[in-house]
């Protein structure tokens, strides 16, 4: 039997926490998911809450943990425990290795997280990078990659945004980081957290309404300065907003960073996949996988529910067939997208009440899901482990 992300919640949830209170009676519990018996637990420090404290709350998980694993027949490669604080950012994890399945011991060591603490490669903690990109400007990469990692997020795993649009940033407007301020750490730039993601993004390190212009090697720098100077720490995902088109930072990504793969987003118009068919083509060169292509602005759901293929519809699907990749789904055109894009308020695409936020909601769910099952896929392919199916 597999362990699957409900049970273990609950059991996680149950944990005493150091006023012996459960840990989600205190609403410390931020999420728990397991991926190939890799169980990745958050939970939010308490402004007293010393490393002493914060190794014993993550020993009481791993022996849940490992008990749960135990009933269940399950496998359990390794157990972190990951203590945020109000800012969003990692204070101290704590990885139980593979000696905690067998439940014998009743405190195995803890070794720090590689990408915590191996400062020469603040990519080490990252399992699978993502990059979202298009071949044509506005067709929606931002929204599409900022809901990815919101909807990953809200699933428990651990997610991170990078903004690699250095040309026009959207994600400060998106994420609505207005009033916060970009914090440097022992030389390391600090992710924003919001939505549950930790992000970056150079909009908020330059003045905003200053054009960037970035020659070749200069967008270079400006990329890999951003990706790797940013204590990114342990993440499950990293998610990649590319700028338009086929130029220098999606060359510098996929020569610097070794990633997972890539997902193209196009409209249901024809100019839109010419162009998505050469973004496509591109990752190839650059022996990216194509994880698939999602169709955006599919149709308009008005409030009332009623739809409009404005743009006439499915052709992202069918350009997915030509290019022999997967599809990975449609997200409808909605009044509220726009406006909680506007006001940098993304969780609310997940949570609408009337009809097109329903549907909005639903769409993006689907595609978080035909996301998921592509980087397992794509990570098998790979020569990882084999993806664990759950069906729930
Ligand atoms: N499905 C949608 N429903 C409503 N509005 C949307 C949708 N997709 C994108 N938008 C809006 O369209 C605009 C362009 O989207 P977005 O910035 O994501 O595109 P982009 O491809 O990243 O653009 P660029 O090429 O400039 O980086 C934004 O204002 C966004 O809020
Ligand atoms: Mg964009």
């Amino acid at each position: 039997m597999a362990m699957t992300k409900q049970s273990l919640t609950e059991v996680v949830s149950k944990v005493p926490g150091p006023d012996g209170c459960p840990l989600s009676e205190s609403g410390v519990l931020l999420g728990a998911s397991v991926c190939d018996g890799m169980v990745k637990v958050r939970v939010r420090a308490h402004a007293g809450w010393d490393e002493g404290v914060m190794s014993r709350v993550a020993s009481s998980v791993r022996e849940a943990v490992a008990r749960y694993a135990a009933t269940e027949h399950a496998a359990l490669v390794s157990c972190v425990t990951e203590f945020v604080g109000n800012d969003g950012n990692t204070l101290k994890a704590f990885r139980f290795g593979g000696a905690a399945a067998s439940g014998t011991s009743p405190r195995a060591g803890h070794t720090p997280i590689p990408g915590l603490d191996d400062k020469s490669n603040p990519l080490a903690g990252v399992r699978h990078i993502i990059a979202v990109g298009a071949g044509k400007g506005g067709v929606g990469k931002s929204t599409i990659a900022l809901n990815l990692a919101v909807g990953l997020a809200r699933r428990g795993l651990s997610v991170g945004l990078l903004d690699a649009d250095i040309y026009g940033p959207s994600m400060p407007t998106m994420l609505g980081l207005g009033t916060h301020d970009a914090i440097v750490h022992q030389g390391m730039l600090q992710p924003f957290f919001t939505h549950g993601v930790k992000c970056m993004t150079i909009g908020k390190l330059v003045d905003p309404d200053k054009p960037l212009i970035w020659r070749g090697p200069m967008a270079h720098g400006a990329f890999t300065q951003l990706a790797e100077q940013t204590q990114w720490g342990e993440l499950d995902y990293l998610v990649i907003d590319l700028p338009p088109g086929t130029g220098d930072v999606s060359l510098t990504m996929a020569q610097t960073l070794s990633l997972t793969g890539a997902v193209v987003v196009c409209t249901p118009q024809k100019v839109a996949q010419d162009d998505a068919v050469r973004a496509a083509r591109m990752f190839e060169a650059l022996k990216v996988p194509v994880l698939g292509v999602v169709e955006n602005m599919s149709c308009f759901v008005g409030d009332d529910g009623k739809v409009y293929d404005i743009f006439g519809r499915g052709g992202a699907k069918k350009m997915s067939e030509r290019l022999g990749v997967p599809f990975l789904g449609e997200v409808p055109i909605t009044m509220s997208l726009r406006e909680h894009s506007d006001r940098g308020d993304p969780t609310a695409n997940f949570t609408g009440t009337h009809e097109a936020g329903k549907r909005l909601g639903k769409a993006l769910e689907e595609l978080v899901s035909s996301c998921e099952a592509q980087v397992a896929l794509a990570t098998m392919k790979r020569g990882g482990q084999k993806p664990t199916l759950t069906i729930s």
